[in-house]
This record gives C-alpha cells, sequence and structure tokens, in this order.
C-alpha cells in the first residue's frame, strides 16, 4: 500500500470547554489523537500515519505513541501543527516520504472512524477517484442566515435538505491535488470565514475545480467537538469493549 494518513490534532478545542488541547483529551483514559491513529492504522489499505501535534506537543505525542501507539505494521511520524487546521495538514504533507500516492486527511477528533470507512475512502481513490468524501444526509434542517454577534438573526434561506450531506473524514485524495489545493490556497492567503482556514481539505480541492465525491460515511465517525460528544463517544467505546 502508499496509502498515508495525515491526521490534524493541533486544535486547542475550546468547544470542549477548558482544558488540554482536544486531541490530548481523553477518551477511555486514552488521548483521542491515540484512538484516531490506532483507527486508521487498522486499515489494511494504511502504511504510514503523521500525526500533526499542536506546535510545542510534538515530543509528547510522540512519547505517548510509543507507549500507547498501535504497534507492528504501520510507520508513524509526529511533526509540530500550526495556527489553523489548514496550516497543520500542510505541515503534515510536507513531511510525507516520497513514495506515498494517496493521502487521507482524518481528524484527531474522529477517534472513533471504523476501519472500514477508512479502506472505502483510500480504495475509491486508488480506483481513480482524485477526492472522496465520506457522508451522512443531515436530519436537521439547515437555515443560512445573516450572522450577527448578538440579538436575533435574520434567515436568508433554507437550502432543500434532500440535497445536504454532512462530510466526516477520512477525506481522502490523490497526493498530487491536495498538494496543489494547499500551495494554491497558502500562496493566495485565502482562507475561509473569519480567517480560520479551510474547515475541510475536499472545499480547498473543489475551489480548484477537481470533481469530489462521496461515499457513505459512518455514525461512529461523528466529530467530538462538545461536552455532550464526549459523553456519546465514551458510551460508544464502553460498547465495544463489552
Ligand atoms: O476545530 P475542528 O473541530 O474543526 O478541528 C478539526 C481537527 O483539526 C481537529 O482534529 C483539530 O485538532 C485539528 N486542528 C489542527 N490545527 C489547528 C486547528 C485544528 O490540527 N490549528
Amino acid at each position: 500500500a502508499r496509502t498515508a494518513v495525515v491526521i490534524p490534532a493541533a486544535g486547542k478545542g475550546l468547544r470542549l470547554g477548558p482544558g488540554a488541547p482536544k486531541a490530548l483529551r481523553e477518551l477511555g483514559g486514552l488521548p483521542m489523537f491515540v484512538h484516531a491513529v490506532r483507527a486508521t492504522a487498522r486499515a489494511r489499505e494504511v502504511a504510514l500515519v503523521v500525526v500533526v501535534a499542536p506546535p510545542d506537543g510534538a515530543e509528547g505525542v510522540r512519547e505517548l505513541l510509543d507507549a500507547h501507539g498501535p504497534g507492528s505494521g504501520v510507520e508513524l511520524s509526529v511533526v509540530p501543527g500550526g495556527g489553523t487546521r489548514q496550516e497543520s495538514v500542510r505541515l503534515g504533507l510536507k513531511a510525507l516520504p516520497p513514495w506515498v500516492d494517496t493521502v487521507l486527511v482524518h481528524d484527531a477528533a474522529r477517534p472513533l472512524v471504523p476501519a472500514a470507512t477508512v479502506d472505502a475512502v483510500a480504495a475509491a481513490v486508488r480506483g481513480g477517484a482524485p477526492a472522496v468524501v465520506p457522508a451522512l444526509p443531515v436530519t436537521d434542517t439547515v437555515k443560512e442566515v445573516e450572522p450577527r454577534g448578538d440579538g436575533p438573526e435574520p434567515v436568508t434561506g433554507t437550502p432543500d435538505r434532500a440535497r445536504l450531506r454532512a462530510v466526516q473524514t477520512p477525506q481522502g485524495f490523490a497526493r498530487e491535488v491536495l498538494v496543489a489545493a494547499h500551495d494554491r490556497f497558502a500562496a493566495e492567503g485565502t482562507e475561509g470565514a473569519g480567517g480560520a482556514g479551510a474547515t475541510d481539505d475536499a472545499g480547498m480541492v473543489e475551489r480548484l475545480g477537481v470533481e469530489v465525491v462521496l461515499v457513505p460515511g459512518h455514525e461512529e465517525a461523528f466529530k467530538v467537538t462538545r461536552p455532550l460528544d464526549l459523553v456519546l463517544a465514551e458510551a460508544v467505546l464502553a460498547r465495544r469493549e463489552e
């Protein structure tokens, strides 16, 4: 296999409440990113996992992986991340060895993704799709608004829910396509709303005019963002260990 996974794990996780960076918060007694590394390393297609650590936390991440990582079979490396998710992914891409031709980007904050979902994304890329994203139908109705810091926000539209999908990770790419997208938007300084950078990699690839396709995502690939998500993640983990 020539597939590598880049795991951005440098976020502060402010929405989760005060405490350590999100990827270092514990789930079942282990930091979230360790679960994410193990989950992706379990996939048959994956030969290398690159963890993008908090800028001042690479050493600690390395030590945690030595102690609790997946062990045999898969190569691991750790690089320091940046101030936005987009920068962190770019730093991870720079660390890839030449033999990698397929890159999956997987949020550390999705620690419970099934190996079958990872393999399905990688297989679709290897089958010829330049960009592949796991996704699920949206259950909530979604409104578009005129954002306001304070007071009620006026609604400007209601997209047809049947045409919407909620996207997950790992998102998979032909290596040169993802690198081209990151180089282009880093050079342009093109950032998403609020200067936070792109919130997903496929969005940048779409802006290059490259076709992105969806494959079925999985409920257990949900993102741990808010405190309630941690409760759910603990419950899913406990059910698996029964
Ligand atoms: O903030 P959000 O939940 O979208 O973060 C998604 C992923 O991106 C998380 O795994 C987080 O650790 C990572 N991230 C990063 N570097 C940043 C910000 C977020 O690696 N500066």
